[in-house]
Formats: C-alpha cells, sequence, structure tokens
C-alpha cells in the first residue's frame, strides 16, 4: 500500500519496528517509524519475508457498471422480486388503454383523493403480488436503454389489435423484444370489437416464431379486450406464471443500484427522475452517481405520489435531490459517502465530454483550405 510507514508495516507483518529498521539498514535504507515507505522497499522487505506484497488495484470510481457485472450480492440474501414488464406494439393497438384499465382498477380506496402523477412506471397486484409496468413511450425509450445496456424488462407483453392484425411497429417490437431476449407474451386486444379476428393475428404471429402451445409452441397468447377489462386478470396471470419460470430474484441488503426510466428538469424541485430499483434498497439520503451527474436523494415518492423513505428492489420511484437532469436508461449507483458520488458524478461526466470531444472532426489547415 502506498504511503504506509515502518510503523504500519511492522505492524502487518508482525514485526518489531526495530527489527524493521534494523533490515532496511542492512539494505542501505536509513529510516525512522514514522517515515513512509515507497512501493519498491515494502515489495523488497516483504520479499525478505517470504511474503509476496501485492499493491491493491485502484478502483474505477466512475466504472459503475460493474456493479451491475459483479456478483456482489449474497446468494443467501436474495429474495423474489416482482417482474418488470414491458407494454409494445402498434400505433393504436391499445397499449395506453390496457394499463389505464389496470391503473384504474389498482387505485385503492385510500388513494382515490390523492393525485395519481404520471411517473412513467405503476405497479399493478393480483393475489397479493406486485408486477411492475414501464409506462414508457413506446420504442425509443426501449431502444435507447438497450443501447445503454440497461436490461430492465424481464417480460415483454406484446399488444396487437384483433380488428388490425400485424402492423410495421408490431415487427418491430418483436424484433426489440428479442434482442434484449425477453420473453413475449402475445395479447391479442380488442376482442369486444366487430370484425375482430383474434386467430388471424395468431396465425400471422406464427411466422415470427410465437407460436401457441396448441400449435406445439410456448408462446402465451391471451385474448383480451383492454376497454372491457375482459381476460385482463389471465393476462397478469399469465405474467406472473412466466416470472415463475425466470425464478426474479435480487438482494434488498447492499446498496442500492437500478436504471433511470425518464427524467425532467421541474421548475421548483430542480431535477426529478423516476428511476426503477433493481438491486439493494433506495433511502432518503443516500449519496448516488447517476449516469453522469450525481446528488444524494432528498425526496421519495412512489407512484402515487406519496413520500416514502425507502424502495426495495423492482420498485419504480421518483426522486430529486440530482445536481442534473439525466437520461433515460442511465444506471445509478448509491456510493458509500457523498465525495465519492460527487468524485465519480464528476469524472463520468468528464469522460463523456472528452468522448464527445475525441468523436468530433478535427479542424486542421487543410479541411478549412479545402472548404475555402
Ligand atoms: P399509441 O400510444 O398511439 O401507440 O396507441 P396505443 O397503443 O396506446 O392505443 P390506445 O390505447 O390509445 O388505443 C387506441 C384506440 O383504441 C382508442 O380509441 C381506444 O379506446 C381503442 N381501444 C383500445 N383497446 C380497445 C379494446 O379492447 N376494445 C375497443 N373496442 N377499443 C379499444
Ligand atoms: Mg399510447
Amino acid at each position: 500500500k502506498v504511503g504506509m510507514n515502518v510503523q504500519d508495516l511492522s505492524k502487518l507483518l508482525h514485526r518489531d519496528t526495530a527489527e524493521i529498521i534494523k533490515k532496511l539498514f542492512l539494505l542501505g535504507i536509513v529510516t525512522n517509524q514514522n517515515q513512509s515507505l515507497d512501493e519498491d522497499t515494502i515489495e523488497i522487505l516483504a520479499a525478505d519475508y517470504g511474503i509476496e506484497a501485492k499493491q491493491k488495484e485502484e478502483e474505477d470510481l466512475a466504472d459503475i457498471d460493474r456493479f451491475f457485472d459483479d456478483a456482489a450480492v449474497n446468494e443467501e440474501n436474495l429474495e423474489p422480486r416482482a417482474p418488470v414488464v414491458t407494454i409494445m406494439g402498434h400505433v393504436d393497438h391499445g397499449k395506453t388503454t390496457l394499463l389505464d384499465y389496470l391503473r384504474k382498477t389498482n387505485v385503492t380506496a385510500g388513494e382515490a383523493g390523492g393525485i395519481t402523477q404520471h411517473i412513467g412506471a405503476y405497479q399493478a397486484r393480483l393475489d397479493g403480488r406486485l408486477i411492475t409496468f414501464l409506462d414508457t413511450p413506446g420504442h425509443a425509450a426501449f431502444t435507447e436503454m438497450r443501447a445503454r445496456g440497461a436490461n430492465i424488462t424481464d417480460i415483454t407483453v406484446l399488444v396487437v389489435a384483433a380488428d388490425d392484425g400485424v402492423q410495421p411497429q408490431t415487427i418491430e417490437a418483436i424484433n426489440h423484444a428479442k434482442a434484449a431476449g425477453t420473453p413475449i407474451i402475445v395479447a391479442v386486444n380488442k376482442i369486444d370489437k366487430e370484425g375482430a379476428n383474434p386467430d388471424q393475428v395468431i396465425n400471422q404471429l406464427m411466422a415470427y416464431d410465437l407460436v401457441p402451445e396448441e400449435y406445439g409452441g410456448s408462446t402465451i397468447f391471451v385474448k383480451i379486450s383492454a376497454k372491457m377489462g375482459q381476460n385482463v386478470d389471465q393476462l397478469l396471470e399469465m405474467i406472473l406464471l412466466e416470472a415463475d419460470v425466470l425464478e426474479l430474484k435480487a438482494d434488498p441488503t447492499v446498496p442500492a443500484r437500478g436504471s433511470v426510466i425518464e427524467a425532467r428538469l421541474d421548475k421548483g424541485r430542480g431535477p426529478v427522475s423516476t428511476v426503477l430499483v433493481q438491486q439493494g434498497t433506495l433511502h432518503v439520503g443516500d449519496p448516488v452517481v447517476v449516469g453522469n451527474t450525481y446528488g444524494r436523494i432528498r425526496t421519495m415518492q412512489n407512484e402515487n405520489g406519496q413520500d416514502i423513505k425507502e424502495a426495495k428492489p423492482a420498485t419504480p420511484v421518483q426522486i430529486t435531490g440530482l445536481n442534473e437532469v439525466p437520461s433515460a436508461g442511465d444506471r445509478f449507483v448509491v456510493m458509500a459517502d457523498e465525495k465519492s458520488a460527487r468524485a465519480a458524478g464528476e469524472e463520468r461526466a468528464k469522460r463523456a465530454r472528452e468522448e464527445v470531444r475525441n468523436s468530433s472532426s478535427v479542424v486542421t489547415l487543410d479541411t478549412l483550405f479545402n472548404t475555402m
């Protein structure tokens, strides 16, 4: 370790300071017990005692992705968590209607008087089990999140209108879900409509490897009416069934980490972000690095606008307290203290600026003259 003095080293090696000083003297180095030793000296001395001194590799504070990749969670602390579901599909096929229906039936009596605000994500409940829905504005957010390596969706619900069938954005959604490696549950919607032909939708989707069980495949199809609420509970049941297969777990004991769903600047409150906690428990007061910015969680609210003090894995929350507005798909990590959060955030911002600078074209005399 750099900066170690003779006294520290003697403790580490379980030897008298006098012995260390004598040994160093024999090596031609005159020291006292408070003198700090350089790396080479420590190495030579340790080798003399048959110990290999290795400097601990300095950890890159700015590399927050390692918190997602490493196995820093304790297997013993893993607990089941709610599945995170994204609803996708062609324009007007009924995504918002489905989400609205779920939201309406999930507003409990106690919250009825409160203001339910849009936070870009919310949770539905069936038989006491929670499902987290991401209410992202379709493909753009999904693509962006995937591009940032934030694979936060466990299951994709593909909404296809039974009176319109497979359309370009349906295919796009299938490709997105496949690329992200999430299982697809098909919700054939608008079955209440005259002229609806759900079986034709199923036929069309088979060309995209979405084959129902009765035809030897493994894709779950649920025929629903988002407007009337028909079979929506069955859809939730199927989502939970799929979640059981995935055995989704998280460790609520580690420092929280997760992803930004959406963020904006609020005139009064500053940067306001909806984040999904993916691992650990997020608390008010936690120092965080988020994308290329940082801060300390000042307030935290659930989907119903209620102030909460902590959020467990798979919970979407709206937070304030960041210095700048992060981007959708940015990852966040709770750091040990505000100082390291700041250092990590500033370093990430610096690297991002450098990347932009390096990628922008360099103006040379040649290019200048060529354009004249
Ligand atoms: P975009 O956000 O524009 O991509 O559309 P969307 O997929 O969110 O569709 P939206 O929920 O806005 O529904 C479009 C229209 O279809 C609305 O007029 C809904 O009322 C209607 N609709 C949605 N689901 C159903 C349904 O189950 N039955 C009937 N009859 N109409 C439906
Ligand atoms: Mg919509």
